[in-house]
């Protein structure tokens, strides 16, 4: 940083959908209005607006920038690539019914970005109510190159190797059993200060991702907004030969800078990143028999059109107490007209004696058959009930309204386990009808 006013600070403002305030050097945050005729500091007003104008208020992102430059100064754009990621509605994969899974994904060998190192495995939807999910696997810092996507906000989960995503509005850490979400536009560089760093990301193209509605549950309960974390202001004030990469209507754009674009020295608003932290989500699970559903799991939804059916949900599958009697404790054998798309960040899962490993991930499309192996079926049926504390698991899914369409790379690689249908090929006919 060559800088000298620059401002490193990683602190936090605590809550879900408030409207923050925050400034980086005391006074910069106007008072009193959005756009004076002067700002303070000789900085530019600018406004961000994460959803229309006109939306209801309770759904309204907004946030009001003063920054040193305004985005809208630099050299065009030019068409640039990106080998591997993909982005809903984009031509190309078709659905496919079968079951699949992947083994995890290498970190690579070469030099590679938290951007370059993102992979699509599947496409879900348009890129306008859609969703796209990606793995990233990635060494090295962005340090002189930033990133900012037109077609939605982007929700990591990290699986090894903390994430330091620097935005323009502040600085948000990830590491493993945590999680970020960038909100559409955000201009970010993500450093990885351990180094190999793997892990999940959600672009999500529909509506904002949100807490989910408690109905009967009341006023606490799954993830409580106290513990979601946005950042306070922290700008950047330095020169140098920068690139800026822009994703847009699923293209890659790329134009040279001499400022870092990471210069927001005070905003307000509620179009902002944030963090949390999956150990502090509250499970609610059966005390008595059977499973509620899984949304029982949701941490955050992004809501279609269609009341209760979601464009996203993300849910997660944490250390929990198993009690219910006479029940099958596993996740169960079912089918779903959502598509279910899973990663694990670390232990094991409860559905799968083995092939899920952490950083690996599978995919459960519409209506397409799941459930626990023959093994994890042959223990489940015959153990003893007793109480028991599920540990050393953190498993997540993104699940979708719209089919999942696996990528070109996800169904080419190596890492697709060709024998994954072989976990259910054990499960025998044990119906006998003399035999109540
Ligand atoms: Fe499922």
């Amino acid at each position: 940083m060559d800088g000298a006013s620059t401002s490193a600070t990683t602190a936090y403002q605590s809550g879900f959908g408030n409207h923050f305030t925050t400034e980086a050097l005391p006074g910069a945050l106007p008072q009193g209005r959005n756009s004076p005729q002067k700002a303070p500091y000789g900085l530019y007003a600018e406004g961000i607006s994460g959803t229309a104008f006109t939306v209801p208020r309770g759904q309204s992102r907004q946030t009001w920038c003063y920054r040193i430059r305004p985005t809208a100064k630099h050299p065009p754009y030019a068409q640039s690539q990106h080998r591997t990621w993909l982005t809903a509605g984009s031509a190309g994969p078709g659905g496919n019914p079968n079951q699949m899974r992947w083994s995890p994904l290498p970190i690579p060998d070469a030099p590679t970005d938290l951007i370059d190192g993102v992979v699509t495995y599947a496409v879900c939807g348009t890129a306008q109510a859609g969703i796209s999910i990606h793995l990233y696997a990635a060494n090295r810092s962005m340090t002189d190159r930033f990133f900012h996507n037109a077609d939605g906000e982007m929700l990591f989960v990290p699986q090894q190797g903390r994430l330091v995503l620097h935005t323009e509005l502040g600085i948000v850490e990830a590491a493993p059993g945590e999680i970020a979400v960038v909100p559409r536009g955000i201009k970010f560089r993500a450093e990885l200060p351990e180094g190999a760093s793997r892990g999940y990301i959600c672009e999500n193209h529909g509506a904002a991702l949100r807490l989910p509605e408690l109905g009967p549950i009341g006023t606490n309960g799954l993830a409580n907004p106290r513990d979601f974390q946005s950042p306070v202001a922290a700008f950047e004030d330095r020169t140098g030969a920068f690139e800026l990469v822009f994703k847009f209507d699923g293209g890659f754009w790329a134009t040279q800078i001499d400022r870092s674009p990471l210069d927001v020295v005070a905003w307000h608003g509620t179009h902002v990143p944030y963090r949390y932290d999956l150990t502090k989500f509250m499970t609610i699970g059966t005390v008595s028999y059977d499973h509620p559903d899984p949304s029982i799991f949701t941490v955050l939804t992004s809501p279609s059109s269609d009341a209760g059916t979601a464009n996203l949900d993300f849910a997660i599958f944490p250390p929990r107490w198993m009690v219910g009697e006479d029940t099958f404790r596993p996740p169960w054998f079912h089918r779903n007209v959502m598509s279910e798309f899973m990663g694990l960040v670390e232990g094991v899962y409860d559905a799968k004696a083995d092939g899920f490993l952490p950083g690996g991930a599978s995919l459960h499309n519409c209506m397409a058959g799941h459930g626990p192996d023959a093994a994890t079926f042959e223990a489940a049926s015959n153990a003893e009930l007793v109480p028991e504390k599920l540990d050393d698991t953190l498993a997540f899914m993104f699940e979708t309204r719209h089919l999942a369409r696996p990528t070109p790379f996800a169904m080419e690689t190596p890492l697709l386990q060709a024998d994954y249908l072989d976990c259910w090929a054990g499960l025998e006919v044990r119906f006998d009808p003399s035999r109540r």
